[in-house]
This record gives structure tokens, C-alpha cells and sequence, in this order.
């Protein structure tokens, strides 16, 4: 016996409540769209309507009548919710068939979502085009990169202690047990461009080179096995530490703002002599120390140098004649200082979510 036919037997001789029965399925029947169907529900099932009227009407009876008038509430409750769930289905299907008949030219266009440009690439672009703005010439390498033009062209032969900075990945290897100037590898920075460059080119040089790089590093909130770089140099016949300062300083203001202090902290790379990293005084305290400097006053933005008279040897110009500067930029870092990440890994998770913010 169906809920139907359990309430017909159960209104049996009670003609008011056959007939609220009725009149329910019928008011849910006659509904011609979702708007008909939500009025109904209401109506019917409502804190005002049908099925608790009923329920509200119980108080007075005797106890036979009520359980009768308990029953039929609940049943038509059961009811009336399966047959608006059918019905909603009944007219959605209907509404979808009569899409698919009629195209109605009047409707309203779908804008097509429009995608941007990821953060890494805009910035990416921020700092290349301030080198731009300055003369600065674009020029890309490979990522598949020679071991000569990776260390030893920049004045790290094998075995040399600064190569264990860089965890390497290689593509191949002449001897597996040696290091090797024509081992295969993936550039583990962007400075091998410098030697390509004038390796091919005379001075004057302005150069500016965005692109990946990679290491075999563990990934983590800072570290990527992929990540990104702008390496810049500059070479001519007069070169000095104070174009060195000028230029990444004007640099730092113009990416962090004009009202940033720059400073120049000595290091060491092998390929530079004397040696420099560039911090900028922290926006989110000004200098005075926060959680994002953890409590130091600046940010470490790039490492830097004059070109070290090894490196023009090895592409064949005369260090009594040339002098240089170089620089490399690390983009995520830069963006997340920028924007205030604190986990590399939303670069490359490609949630739209996170990306589409900025
Ligand atoms: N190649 C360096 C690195 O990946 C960054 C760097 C430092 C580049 C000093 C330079 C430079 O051109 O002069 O850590």
C-alpha cells in the first residue's frame, strides 16, 4: 500500500481531511514553475501552513482522533515533500528541453571569464621592465645548461667549494665520479647568461635575463625545486661599485618604493669581486624591526658584485680593460616580500582561488 492509499483509508469518513489531502496534491499538481513550487511549500508545509494547522488543531481531540489527525500529519507531510521534490524535477526537465528548443536571442550575453597573468610573471615583468626603463636589453638563455657555463665560466672549476652550494640536477654526465666542464645539468642560476652573452657580444653590455632555475632542493614555505630569477650586468670600459649602488638602488625604490632605505652588505660569490647582498628596509615596520624581517629592519632582496677579472678571461676580454657589475634577483622572493606571502608553494599549487587575487 502506498502513502496514498495508507491516507485515503486513514481519512476514510472524514470528509474535511480527504479533502485537505486533495487540495494539497492539487495545489503542488498545478505549480507551472519553481516560484509556483516555493509558494506551495510554504503553504503547505510552512509554519503556518496545512500540515501544521493540523497538527495545532490535535490540542482538543479525543485520544483516538488524535492519533488519526498525528498520522495523517505525518503522512501528508511525507507526501506533500516527495511530490514537490518530483514536481521540481518534472519542471526543471521541462524548463532544460525548453531551452534547448528556443535560443532566446533577447537573453543577457555570458561574459567569458577573462584570465590574468600569474603573480610570478607579473613581477617577473616588474623588474625586468625597470632594467628596460634604464637601457637595459633582454636576453634569455637556456635552463638546459653546460657545466662550463654554469660553474666553470664563472670562475668555479670542478671541485671548486662553492659548487656544494648549489645542489645540482643533472640531464648527464660524462663520469658519474667527476665533475665535468661539459656535464649536462639544469641551471641552478641564471648568471651562466652573463657568459653567454659576452661570450658573443662586445662592451658595451646592458643586459637584463628573467627565466628559471633549479635545484635539488627539498621543497618547502621557501624552497622550490623550480624558482625564478633576473639576472642583470653591465660591462664597459668604466664600470664602478658606485653605478653598482646607484642602479640597484634606484631599482629597490622603484619596486619597494621611493621611500625605502637600500643598503649594501658585504659576501661572497665567485664570480664577483668584491661581493654584495642588497636589503631594503622593511615596509612593514619601516626599519624598526616586525614579524615580516624577523625583528632586523630589512629584506634581503639580491645578491651582487663587480665582475671578477676571472670571468672576462674565460670569455676572452681583457680585465685592464673591462670592468662590470652584476646582479641576481630572486623572483618569488621578491613577490612574496611584496605582497606579504609567507609559503612559495601557493606559486605553484595553481590554486585560481589564491591567483586570481592578485
Ligand atoms: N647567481 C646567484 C645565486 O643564484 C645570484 C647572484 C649573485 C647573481 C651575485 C649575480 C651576482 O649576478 O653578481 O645565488
Amino acid at each position: 500500500m502506498d502513502d496514498l492509499e495508507k491516507l485515503n483509508e486513514l481519512t476514510e469518513g472524514r470528509p474535511e481531511l480527504a479533502r485537505l489531502v486533495q487540495e494539497s496534491l492539487e495545489e503542488i499538481g498545478a505549480c507551472r514553475d519553481g516560484e509556483d513550487l516555493e509558494h506551495a511549500r510554504i503553504r503547505l508545509l510552512g509554519k503556518k501552513g496545512t500540515v501544521t494547522g493540523l497538527f495545532k488543531g490535535l490540542a482538543g481531540l479525543t485520544t483516538g482522533d488524535k492519533k488519526v489527525l498525528g498520522q495523517t500529519g505525518n503522512l501528508l507531510r511525507k507526501l506533500i515533500e516527495e511530490r514537490l521534490d518530483e514536481k521540481g524535477r518534472e519542471l526543471a526537465g521541462a524548463a532544460r528541453s525548453q531551452a534547448g528548443r528556443a535560443l532566446d536571442v533577447t537573453l543577457p550575453g555570458r561574459r567569458p571569464r577573462i584570465g590574468h597573468k600569474h603573480l610570478l610573471t607579473q613581477v617577473t615583468e616588474e623588474i625586468t621592465s625597470i632594467f628596460v626603463s634604464l637601457g637595459y636589453q633582454v636576453v634569455v638563455g637556456p635552463e638546459v645548461e653546460l657545466d662550463y657555463y654554469n660553474f666553470e665560466a664563472l670562475n668555479q672549476p670542478p671541485y671548486h667549494p662553492a659548487r656544494s652550494l648549489h645542489d645540482t640536477l643533472y640531464v648527464s654526465r660524462k663520469d658519474p665520479h667527476r665533475e665535468s666542464p661539459d656535464d649536462v645539468l639544469l641551471r641552478t642560476h641564471t648568471s651562466p647568461v652573463q657568459v653567454r652573452v659576452m661570450e658573443s657580444r662586445r662592451p658595451p653590455l646592458y643586459v637584463i635575463s628573467p627565466g628559471k632555475a633549479y635545484r635539488k632542493d627539498e621543497i618547502d614555505a621557501t624552497h622550490s625545486a623550480m624558482f625564478h630569477q633576473v639576472e642583470g650586468f653591465a660591462v664597459g670600459t668604466d664600470i664602478t661599485m658606485g653605478h653598482l649602488k646607484g642602479t640597484l638602488e634606484v631599482f629597490a625604490r622603484k619596486l619597494f618604493g621611493e621611500e625605502r632605505d637600500v643598503r649594501f652588505r658585504p659576501h661572497f660569490f665567485p664570480f664577483t669581486e668584491p661581493s654584495a647582498e642588497v636589503d631594503v628596509s622593511c615596509h612593514g615596520c619601516g626599519g624598526s624591526g616586525c614579524a615580516i624581517c624577523k625583528r632586523s629592519g630589512w629584506l634581503e632582496i639580491l645578491g651582487s658584485g663587480m665582475i671578477d677579472p676571472r670571468v672576462f678571461e674565460y670569455v676572452g676580454y681583457d680585465p685592464e680593460e673591462y670592468t662590470g657589475f652584476a646582479f641576481g634577483v630572486g623572483v618569488e622572493r621578491v613577490a612574496m616580500l611584496k605582497y606579504a606571502i609567507d609559503d612559495m608553494r601557493v606559486f605553484f599549487e595553481n590554486d585560481a582561488r589564491f591567483l586570481r587575487q592578485y
